[in-house]
């Protein structure tokens, strides 16, 4: 059902939960200080509660309220990238419940860019926690139809148009140790490590990056499962250079009887096992562009009579402005060919 931003504020006082535009991808919002309606997030997307979510707020100072620090590096980020499609993970203050961070003592925070979103965010009610508005696992949906399709119309939706980013935010993680941050990528996005690290060089702020293999890394990002994103066609993922449709084909078919049938709570089970109509995902040479259509094509090609789908890596697919695309590719895959 399509609805309209006066009536998707009213539905939030109400406690219920509504799809919201954002620049990045549709969320499935709910008030923070409603915890029914919180709830309702995770029984709606079927959620498991280990997976914490994002906070979205209108500026910085509303974001200020939710933590128990707010250090320059997080001040000089706001100011740069909000609104916009980073998030940053800091000590929650009480102001946000535990269901929301999944236990987790620090919340992650955005202010997202849609003219939308912020207008229910600037409307007289509370900020709201918003997963991508997808069941879990799955594609993230880019289109309102996308969140029709994939709720089968019972998630109320305001209809905001294609979503211009097209993949979710940077996570980025800010830990204060004597006085120096202390930064960690949990999930790649739009805005790379290297616009972070400039914009922090420029205003005199001491920080560094710690590497995303250490033990704590694992910590944080209880989210960041190996397996998300899926279409409902097995994808898979290969090398340009080395793979042929025939044999990518068939080491579909020779790796399926392998599979387990779930992993992290995503289920893998897939319901043939001859493949006869391989669909290749072709995406523009333009990362901006490619993150924008990514999640439309992973769709229609699931819709289009294809049986399965695969993308192939390419040399230029390496550079850092392809990273967050690589990354969801690589989850959204059933296996991986090297
Ligand atoms: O672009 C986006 O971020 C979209 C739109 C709707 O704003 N939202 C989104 O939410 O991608 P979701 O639920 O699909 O992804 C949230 C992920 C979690 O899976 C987890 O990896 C990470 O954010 N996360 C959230 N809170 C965290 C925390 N306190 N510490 C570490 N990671 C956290
Ligand atoms: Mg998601």
């Amino acid at each position: 059902m399509f609805i309209r931003p006066d009536d998707a504020v009213a539905l939030l006082d109400s406690a219920e939960v509504v799809g919201v535009p954002t620049e990045t991808v549709y969320g499935l919002a709910a008030r923070i200080d409603k915890p029914a309606a919180v709830e309702k997030i995770f029984s709606t997307k079927a959620r498991p509660f280990f997976d914490p979510l994002i906070v979205h707020v209108r500026d910085a100072e509303q974001a200020r309220s939710l933590v128990l620090e707010w250090p320059r590096v997080a001040e000089v980020l706001a100011a740069r990238f909000w609104p916009g499609p980073l998030t940053l993970v800091l000590p929650k203050s009480a102001a946000v419940s535990s269901m929301i961070t999944s236990g987790l003592e620090t919340v992650g925070l955005r202010c997202p860019r849609h003219p939308i979103a912020l207008e229910l965010l600037r409307a007289p009610s509370a900020p709201f926690a918003a997963p991508s508005a997808n069941r879990f696992g799955r594609t993230s949906p880019t289109t309102a139809q996308h969140v029709e399709d994939e709720f089968e119309g019972r998630v109320p939706v305001i209809d905001g148009g294609a979503c211009d980013v097209g993949i979710e935010s940077t996570i980025l993680s800010v830990v204060m140790r004597d006085g120096r941050a202390e930064l960690q990528i949990l999930r790649k996005g739009a805005i790379s490590a290297s616009q972070i690290s400039e914009v922090l060089h420029r205003a005199g702020v001491p920080f560094h990056f710690s590497e995303a293999a250490s033990v704590a890394a694992k910590v944080q990002a209880p989210g960041q499962i190996k397996h998300h994103y899926m279409p409902a066609i097995p994808l898979v993922y290969a090398d340009g250079s080395s793979w042929t449709e025939e044999q990518i084909t068939k080491e579909l078919v020779k790796a399926l009887p392998r599979l387990p049938k779930e992993v992290q709570g995503v289920k893998l089970e897939v319901n043939q096992s001859t493949f006869l109509k391989p669909a290749q995902l072709g995406l523009p040479s333009d990362p901006a562009r490619a993150a924008r259509l990514l999640y439309s094509e992973l769709r229609r090609i699931a819709q289009s009579g294809a049986d399965h789908i695969y993308f192939l890596e390419e040399e230029i697919h390496r550079t850092e402005p392809w990273q967050g695309i690589i990354d969801r590719l690589q989850r959204a895959s059933i296996i991986k060919l090297n």
